[in-house]
């Protein structure tokens, strides 16, 4: 078979393991790959380059997705659809592996209702894709939270601050919750559980009471805090509708209400895309790998229409059907338990 692979939506790191895997294994089973540039943009007007073993040599380690990605969606384009199926036709390929969130993989579902033989690998680091117990690109962004969490404590510790640390994630917690359960957060504010700027000051005054002279709050830039106004009013959506969180500046307005109410010195840091930057965590480079194999394992078995997926430590398949009317996916109440015994 010749097949397409692309990348779409957010990059993380993790993504060029991926396609190393997919190009790895099809050469292996005698297949062709041709690389689709900038997610399906590349099919709307055709952009590709046939994929060897050399293009693909050392990038495992690498981070970003060297094929591009964007967040086009065909719908959004007349005959959007139309161009991607004359497309594929004229590049004469008789497959795809889309590497992507909830946004790729369901334009992945509408082409595969349309014949065309197609399997996805769940890609974001929001984690939120239903079906998967993980995502490529999660555990380099949780990381990464760590990481900035670890360099909060010095900084908060020596001023007696308290430190917000602003993180993505979109509408699900599951960066804030695991990053801050990694760095130690004294309270972490998710999507999934509706907080107010009373039980944030409440509890920082508490620990103020037991000598704590100092604390860290991670804020999820789509947490909902309900007494302060945190919208994003004025700055548009993407082609999928999603608003831009990070012009919410909710990490700027809890920490200005703190300071406000409390008088403790408080600053806010907004991590931003050193969450979607650097070289992946092993745990990515081996997700990568096992899922970007397992989907041309599956189109070589003639099995479409499914994503590959991580649950336990099984991967396994999945239609994407079912992937696509299910996400995004929440955080576990459980995991959000577990993270208030250390509050
Ligand atoms: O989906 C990944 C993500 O980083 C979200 O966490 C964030 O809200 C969004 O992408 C930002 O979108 P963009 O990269 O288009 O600014």
């Amino acid at each position: 078979m010749n097949i397409g692979v692309l990348t779409g939506g957010g990059d993380c790191p993790g993504l060029n393991a991926a396609i190393r895997a997919v190009v790895r294994r099809a050469i292996e089973k005698n297949h062709h790959l041709t690389g689709i540039k900038n997610g399906w943009q590349g099919l709307i007007s055709l952009d590709s380059e046939p994929l060897d073993l050399h293009l693909v040599s050392g990038i495992l380690p690498t981070g970003g997705t060297f094929l591009g990605t964007s967040r086009t969606n065909p719908d959004k384009i007349p005959g959007g659809y139309e161009k991607i199926l004359k497309n594929i036709e004229n590049a004469h390929l008789d497959a795809l592996v889309a590497i992507g969130g909830d946004d790729t993989l369901s334009v992945a579902l509408t082409l595969f209702e349309k014949g065309v033989p197609v399997v996805g690998v769940p890609k974001t680091m929001d984690n939120d894709v239903y079906g998967t117990d993980f995502c490529i690109g999660f555990y380099s962004a949780v990381s990464i939270v760590t990481d900035a969490l670890d360099k909060l404590h010095s900084t908060a510790s020596s001023h007696h601050r308290v430190m917000v640390l602003e993180v993505m994630g979109r509408e699900a917690g599951w960066v804030a919750l695991l990053g801050g359960l990694g760095g130690g957060a004294d309270w972490i504010v998710i999507p999934e559980v509706p907080s107010t700027m009373d039980n944030i000051v409440k509890h920082l005054d508490e620990r103020r009471k037991l000598g704590k002279d100092f604390s860290i709050i991670v804020v999820a830039e789509g947490a909902v805090i309900s007494d302060i106004k945190a919208d994003t009013a004025g700055f548009g959506e993407d082609s999928f509708g999603h608003q831009r969180l990070d012009k919410r500046g909710i990490g700027d307005v809890v920490s200005r209400e703190i300071e406000k109410k409390t008088g403790f010195e408080t600053r806010v840091t907004v991590l931003g895309y050193l969450q979607r930057g650097g070289s992946p965590v092993v745990f990515d480079r081996i997700l990568a790998t096992r899922l970007g194999v397992e989907a041309v394992d599956q189109l070589s078995q003639g099995k479409y229409g499914v994503m590959t997926a991580l649950q336990g430590n099984r991967i396994l398949t999945l239609s994407l059907k079912e992937v696509v009317s299910k996400s995004p996916r929440s955080v576990d109440p459980q995991l959000y338990e577990l993270a208030k015994v250390f509050f």
